[in-house]
């Protein structure tokens, strides 16, 4: 059976990048593979964060990940802190890296704004981190939208270069970034990926945003002046984008959209839309909302550390043993 590890950082609510682009394919894995999915708070720790809003936000991602549909008696579900064979395995993965490769790192690039000198060492390390998420679960698969690609990529490397320097140890992963979706497009500015972090609020909508602020949204969402609804994402990267999103919502495709909207023009495609993602975010809001304060959260997230400790430290102590650090 093939090993499945994500994960998601709670540095802001879910959005529907985060939903198309990785989090829907983990429910659908879920029911193939032996899956793990984990909420990154350590990561999160990366940039400043209000310590009070950390924990809330920690919950609120795992309560999500239980809202869209993941089971925990499929899925094991569990916050990334809790097994602290993570740590470790990045300490022992970031004395094989090279500062060369992680330089390179195009998110380190934007999220430390070009200034290295700044940027705090955990920001420079963060894929390293990440690295050791995937590679302790002998996870073939990691399901994630296109931004992840070269922190895979680093993944891959570091896992081929430990076995060939200490000795068979890792699987080595591959990404599984979606056909459609894989990179969904900030609202207000459709050349830039839709984020938890960017600075307008007409960027994303959230999965938990309300109907109104859902409506106000997607209104206001940049199109072209052609008033044609047509898949270019060269061209009409806004109105594709809409359409990615209808399309993925919806279960229709993007060429029976098209043909649905041909002369009708955007007025009506995106009253449609703001309906179709109304609709589709009602039952999983009203889910966060019965699991978020009911202590359900915390009992999926103490078995689900468990289950995830026991596997990540049997390739921990392989790690150690391969490097030569005793254990009693
Ligand atoms: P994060 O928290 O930024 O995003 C979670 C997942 O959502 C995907 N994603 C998108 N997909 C499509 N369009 C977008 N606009 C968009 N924005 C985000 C991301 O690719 C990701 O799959 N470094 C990771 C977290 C992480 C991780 C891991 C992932 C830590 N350890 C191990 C996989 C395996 C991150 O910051 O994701």
């Amino acid at each position: 059976m093939e090993r499945v590890l994500s994960g998601a950082q709670p540095t802001g609510l879910i959005h529907l990048g985060n939903y198309v682009g990785a989090l829907r394919q983990y429910v659908q894995l879920q029911h193939e593979a032996d899956c793990y999915f984990c909420v990154v708070n350590l990561h999160a720790l990366t940039l400043p964060r209000d310590p009070q809003e950390l924990k809330e936000k920690t919950l609120d991602v795992a309560a999500l990940y239980l809202a869209i549909g993941l089971d925990p008696k499929k899925a094991t579900i569990f916050v990334q802190s809790h097994v602290p064979a993570h740590t470790e395995a990045a300490w022992l993965l970031q004395c094989i890296a090279r500062v060369g490769e992680l330089s390179r790192m195009v998110q380190f690039k934007e999220k430390s704004k070009g200034s290295a000198e700044s940027a705090g060492v955990g920001l420079f390390t963060y894929p390293v981190l990440q690295a050791a998420d995937i590679l302790l679960y002998q996870a073939n698969k990691v399901p994630v939208g296109e931004d992840q690609k070269q922190h895979l990529e680093l993944t891959r490397d570091l896992a081929e270069r430990f076995n060939r320097d200490y000795g068979e140890v890792f699987t080595i992963p591959e990404p599984l970034i979606p056909k459609i979706g894989a990179r969904i497009m900030a609202l207000d500015e459709p050349t830039k990926k839709m984020s938890k972090s960017a600075e307008s609020k007409w960027n994303n909508i959230s999965i938990m945003d309300d109907p109104k602020l859902i409506e106000k949204k997607i209104k206001r969402a940049v199109t072209d002046s052609e008033n044609q609804v047509r898949f270019d994402p060269e061209n009409k990267p806004g109105i594709s984008n809409l359409l990615t999103i209808y399309s993925t919502l919806s279960g229709i495709s993007i060429s029976e959209l098209e043909k649905k909207y041909d002369g009708v023009g955007y007025g009506q495609f995106k009253k449609d839309l703001i309906e179709v993602t109304i609709e589709f975010l009602r039952p999983i809001q009203e889910r966060f909302h019965e699991l978020r304060h009911s202590g359900y959260v915390e009992e999926v997230l103490k078995e689900g550390a468990e289950r995830a400790g026991k596997v990540a430290n049997q390739t921990l102590s392989k790690m150690r043993e391969a490097m030569g650090i005793i254990q009693i």
